[in-house]
Formats: C-alpha cells, structure tokens, sequence
C-alpha cells in the first residue's frame, strides 16, 4: 500500500475558515447560474468540448511558488503544433474539441467510446498543484484540474491481464498540422505501468488556473505525471488501451538511447546530452537542483524497489 501524505489529502474546506469556504461555494454556485460561469469557464473559446465549473480547490504544501500562467500558456512542447516554444499557441488557435470522445479498448470489462463528461464526471474535479519538469531542463508548477487516473480506470474494470496502460493522441494533419511532418511517430504515444497508472498522484486533467484546458497545454484532456519528464504528460488523448505488454511510445521508438520508458526525473542519471542535475524554472534567473523523482520521491519510490534505474532510464 502506498501510504499519501497528507498534503495530498486536504480539502479546501479543512482549512479555510467554514464560513469563508462557504462564502466562496456560493459566490461560485451564484456564478455558474446566472451566467457568471464565464468567469471560471473564460477560456478558451466556444469550441471546447469539456468546460471546467466548480471544482474542489486542493490545498498542498509546495513551497514553491506558482508560475505564471502567461508563461505556461506561451512557452509549450506540443509537435503536433509546431517545435518552437511559441508554436504551440498560435498553430493552435483554432483546434476545436467540441464533441470529444476516448475510446478504451484492450484487456478491461468496459471497453467502449467515451464521452469525455461520461469518463470525467465534473463533479469529481479536484485542483492539483504540481511541479512540471522538461526533460530539456527546464520546470514550472502549475495548478491543474482533474481527476485522478486511478479512479478513472478503476471504473473501467481493468482484467488481471492489465499491466500497463497506453495512450494515444488524435491523429489528424489537417487538425494538428505539425503532423504533416514526420518529426515524431505520429500519433503521439505514451504508456504506464498499472501501479504507475493507478498511482494517487497521477492526473487525468481538463484544465489548469480554474479554466478549461487551453488547447497549447493538451485539450481537452491530457495526463499528468508529475514524478516523470513531461513528455510523458501526453497531451489530447483520444485513446486509452490496457495492454499485457509494454506499449510503445514515441519519444521512445525516435531515439530510443535517450529517452527510456520510464523516464522518471532522475538527476543522477544524465541525458546522454545534457546533465539533469540541476534546472531552471521558468520566471527564474538563477537555476536549482533537481529533485529525485521531481520532489515526490516519498509518494513514488516505493513502485520502483525491484527496479534499477540507471539501467530502467
Ligand atoms: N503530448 C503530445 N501529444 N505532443 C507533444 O509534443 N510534449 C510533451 C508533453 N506532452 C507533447 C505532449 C512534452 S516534451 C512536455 S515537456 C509537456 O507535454 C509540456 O506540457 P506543457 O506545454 O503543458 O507545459
């Protein structure tokens, strides 16, 4: 068993002042009938599929600040748009998301087409502030909206013969025409271990600053891995297949020397180009350390006992 701290754990409710809470629940209940739900729900445009209204605010106890939401809106890695940090936003502009659906397939007792609201129910959306670190070396914290994988899958019932779990990004060149060049094997893959997959910490997300998931940052749906190099964070999954076998995935089938299926932020084991000893966060001059597993080593080590991780990159 996995034991949480608690900082995972508390709700906004346990410690804002009751009456304070309640204030703002109401000012958002008010809000969200009377059309002021645009305040929350201000971005992006009409075109999403998935809106993110209310939602239990998480409290955890980063010391680090939050980086500002101009940054991680404007300086993204999504190829499928572009290989400039800039390209993103603007190739991006008109993606629409409107009728979004998942399809789960492989060894599990609901395999289907999903409807995103079907699979994320937003009444279960919870806030969860997480660091983000590029395997480029460089990091952000931000506030994300979600809901934990684990639940997600557990609904789906996966089969004993699950033991990983892989996702995919839509495959669409006139939609996402970064793929109208072979700089990744498109579509976009990534995968997980089961327990990697069902571990509390890892985020199935729809939004970040209280809004909808901008499309630069993976809308209308996207995981969140916050222990591993972003790349594992895939962004705009379309599917989602329980699998017997490690699943392949993109970075890894391009350059497979530098880019492991595990990929968790190590800053002991070096990128055969570049140290990962220490980086630098977005908004700051001067460049920190990096943390074993990106800070979470406490809630994450324990799934990689059995396992060497110079060699398990
Ligand atoms: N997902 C897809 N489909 N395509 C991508 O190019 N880039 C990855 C990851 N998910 C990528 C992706 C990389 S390298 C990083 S660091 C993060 O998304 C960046 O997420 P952000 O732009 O929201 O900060």
């Amino acid at each position: 068993m996995i034991k949480l701290k608690k900082r995972w754990e508390i709700s906004e409710s346990e410690v804002t002042p009751e009456s304070l809470y309640r204030q703002r629940r109401e000012f958002i209940k008010a809000a969200s009938t009377i059309g002021g739900a645009m305040l929350l729900n201000a971005w992006p445009a009409a075109n999403a599929s998935y809106r993110v209204g209310d939602y239990r605010k998480g409290v955890i106890s980063l010391d680090d600040e939050i980086t500002g939401e101009e940054d991680v809106t404007a300086y993204n890695n999504f190829y499928e748009f572009g290989t400039g940090k800039e390209d993103p936003r603007e190739n991006s502009k008109r993606f629409m998301t409107d009728d979004w659906t998942v399809v789960v397939s492989g060894a599990c007792e609901k395999p289907g087409t999903y409807g995103l609201e079907d699979l994320i129910k937003p009444s279960e959306l919870e806030e969860r502030i997480y660091r983000l670190r590029c395997v480029e070396a460089w990091s952000m914290v931000i506030p994300w909206v979600g809901v934990p994988l684990g639940s997600i899958l557990r609904e789906l019932q996966p089969t004993s013969a699950a033991r990983y779990v892989a996702f995919k990004t839509l495959h669409d060149p006139v939609r996402m025409p970064g793929q109208q060049r072979a700089v990744l094997h498109w579509p976009y893959r990534e995968g997980l271990t089961i327990a990697e997959a069902m571990h509390p910490l890892t985020l199935l997300s729809v939004g970040m600053y209280g809004k909808t998931m901008p499309n630069q940052n993976g809308a209308p749906v996207r995981l969140v891995v916050p222990w591993k190099y972003g790349f594992k964070s895939i962004k705009s999954i379309v599917g989602i297949e329980f699998t017997e076998v490690q699943p392949l995935t993109s970075w890894n089938m391009s350059i497979p020397r530098e880019y492991g299926f595990y990929s968790n932020v190590n800053p002991e084991v070096d990128h055969p180009r570049w140290s990962q000893k220490r980086e630098r966060r977005i908004g700051e001059i001067f460049k920190r350390d990096t943390l074993m597993f990106n800070g979470y080593e406490e809630e994450v080590a324990g799934l990689y006992d059995d396992l060497d991780l110079s060699v398990n990159f």
